[in-house]
Parts: structure tokens; sequence; C-alpha cells
């Protein structure tokens, strides 16, 4: 029987969708972050449920040659990452890996995979942040979740966004801290600032910036507005997005503009997108252009075609694909 708080010596033999080592004590699974396949170690365990548990690494006693020291110091506490203790190539044979286990376990598809393409420079990338902000003792904190909680980690540097993102996160929370405009509390109810969600264009300079507040009022929204302009000429729209509800879901069902128009200009295979603060749209934009060259290659399309995408969004992968086919239908459910 497997007991909370005791100590074991464990083999990992597999991993979780979402990058935890998977062990087994007297036959129980047991789910234990950062640790990875092939791996021997110690944990302790800290919840027993009915079929599985969880441990924390108290030591790895054997480990694998494809461990790699994350280069973040969040990464044991926050929940942004969660493969970054594995070599890049890890990280690709893992999403292989992960793609081959889902097709066949919830699509009965037994197929090939191919191996994942992967990008020159994995850091930096992701054209899309939303930031909760939150107190801490008083103070005022801004960056992304802890795993498995709403504990914010105040965001010193991060390396899947641009810096610039970071720059304009922690340049706000400034900005807010003097202006004496508060975060909003969820155990509360109070407070002001709930979010703060960036969106970079990738192959224009465009920047949009969205603050979702509890408050239908945004205090002092002029001299917000100066400020940021000022400070980074790159944000070309600021929105404020007014949300009452308690719950997860980030934006609320009123936005205003305050500053600009409601988008960013961004280009996907020689194609301009406007993206406005509510679009879906993929958040690696340089592996977006690999994955729907990809995809137009396996289709193996001709000029007498006509293409269906299903599920569109704004069009990204229709669009992409129009100027060699005969005609494109999109079929979206958000006007
Ligand atoms: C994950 S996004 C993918 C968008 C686009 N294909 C891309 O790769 O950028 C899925 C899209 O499906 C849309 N959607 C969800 N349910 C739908 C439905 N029943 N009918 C049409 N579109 C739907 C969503 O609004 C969303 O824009």
């Amino acid at each position: 029987m497997v007991e909370k708080n005791e100590y074991y010596d464990v083999v990992f033999m597999d991993m979780t969708h979402d990058g935890m080592g998977v062990c087994k004590v007297e036959g129980f699974p047991v789910f234990v972050a950062n640790a990875l396949k092939g791996e021997k170690g110690k944990i302790k365990i800290t919840k027993v449920n009915k079929s599985f548990g969880f441990g924390r690494l108290v030591e790895i006693t054997d480990d694998s040659p494809f461990r790699k020291e994350p280069i973040c110091d969040h990464f044991n506490e926050c929940g942004g990452c969660n493969i970054m203790h594995m070599n890049y190539q890890m990280q690709l044979d893992f999403k292989k890996y992960r793609t081959k286990e889902t097709l066949k376990k919830l699509g009965k598809i037994n197929t090939i995979v191919h191996e994942t393409v992967g990008m020159v420079n994995p850091y930096y990338y992701r054209n899309k942040a939303v930031i909760p902000f939150g107190e801490e003792n008083g103070k005022m904190i801004a960056g992304l979740y802890k795993s498995r909680s709403h504990d914010i980690i105040d965001m010193k540097k991060c390396y899947i966004i641009p810096k610039i993102t970071t720059d304009i996160v922690k340049f706000l929370k400034n900005v807010f801290v003097e202006l004496n405009i508060p975060a909003y509390n969820e155990v509360t109810g109070t407070g002001v600032i709930r979010h703060v969600i960036v969106r970079n264009s990738h192959k224009y300079n465009d920047i949009s910036v969205t603050l979702t507040t509890l408050t239908p009022k945004l205090p002092k929204k002029e001299i917000i507005i100066k400020k940021l302009t000022n400070k980074f000429d790159r944000v070309v729209s600021i929105i404020q997005n007014y949300n009452p509800d308690n719950t997860n879901i980030i934006l609320g069902k009123k936005s205003r503009i305050l500053f600009g128009e409601d988008f960013i200009l961004d280009e996907i295979n020689d194609v301009k997108f406007k993206i406005s603060h509510r679009s879906f749209y993929q958040v690696n934009p340089t592996q977006t252009e690999e994955l729907y060259k990809k995809a137009i290659e396996y289709a193996e399309v001709e000029e007498n075609h006509v293409v269906i995408d299903a599920f569109c969004g704004i069009g990204t992968i229709g669009l992409s694909v129009a100027n060699k086919v005969k005609e494109v239908y999109g079929v979206e459910v958000v006007k």
C-alpha cells in the first residue's frame, strides 16, 4: 500500500503528456515532475488517489543522458514550461511519441509519425503572452502561474516570449504601482487589473496590449496610454477588456479600444492578416509557416481542387493554400 509522505526508490518507465515521469510503486502508478524516462531516483509521495498518485523528486540516482539543465531559473515552480529539463532533441522525440500515442489511444489510428520539425532557436518565439496580475505581501506581482495553482511567480525573465513582452509587463506593473491602481484579487473579488495580454507581430513591428479589468472603468487610462506608447513606440493597439465575473475565462464580453485600432498586422507565407485581440492565431509564427507548408505539401493540392478549411479561425491555413487551388471555403463559428 502506497502511503503519503513515504519515500521510495523508483525507476521511471514512461512520461505523461505534460512531461511528468511515470514510475510504479508496488504496481501503483505515480507521477513525478522533473523526472525523465529511463532515470532512477528517490521520491516522496505527495498525494494518493484511487488509481494513481503524485510524488516529488527528492534525488536522481541515475540520470538520463538526455537531461539538460533548464535555462530558466523558474522552471521547477513555473507552470509555463514543462519539458525544459529535456535536451531539445529529446523534446522533439517526446512530441513525436506523444502524437503517435494520442492518435493510437484516442483516435484508434496506428500510423507512421514522422520526425518533429524543430526550430533553429527554440526561444523567445511565442507571439502571445497572457500575464495575470496579483499581489503578494502588499506588493504588486505579475507573471505566470505556478504549476497547478493560481499563485503568480513575479516575472523577471522569460525565455519563450520576446524580451520586449517581458519589458512591457514589467513596465506596466511599475505604472500601475505608481498610479495606485490595484491588481485583481480573486479571493476577495476586488481590485482592477486582471491580466495584461501582449501580442507581437512576427513580420512587422506591431504590438497590441490588452488590459483585462474587473471594473468597467480603467482609472487614469489617459496616463497609462501615454506612458506606454511613449516608452514603446511599437505598441499600435491598446484595448481594455472588462471582465467582472469570478471565472478562469480571461476575456469578458465587452472590450473597447483605448489607442489605435483593434488589430496588429502579421504575415504568414506571404499572406497578410489583421489580428484582433480576440482572434485565434497560432502562437509560434516561425513553426506555423513550417507547419502550413508541410500540410500543403502532404495535401498534394492541384489547381482545380476545392479546399475546405474547417475550424478555420481567421483563415490562415486556407489562405496559405488559396493561390494554388481553384477555391477555398473557410468554416468558422466566430464571425
Ligand atoms: C484551434 S482554432 C484553429 C484555427 C485555425 N485552423 C488555425 O490553425 O489557426 C479552432 C477554431 O475552430 C473554431 N470552432 C470551434 N467550434 C466550431 C464549430 N462548431 N464550427 C466552426 N468553427 C468552430 C474556433 O472558433 C477556432 O477559431
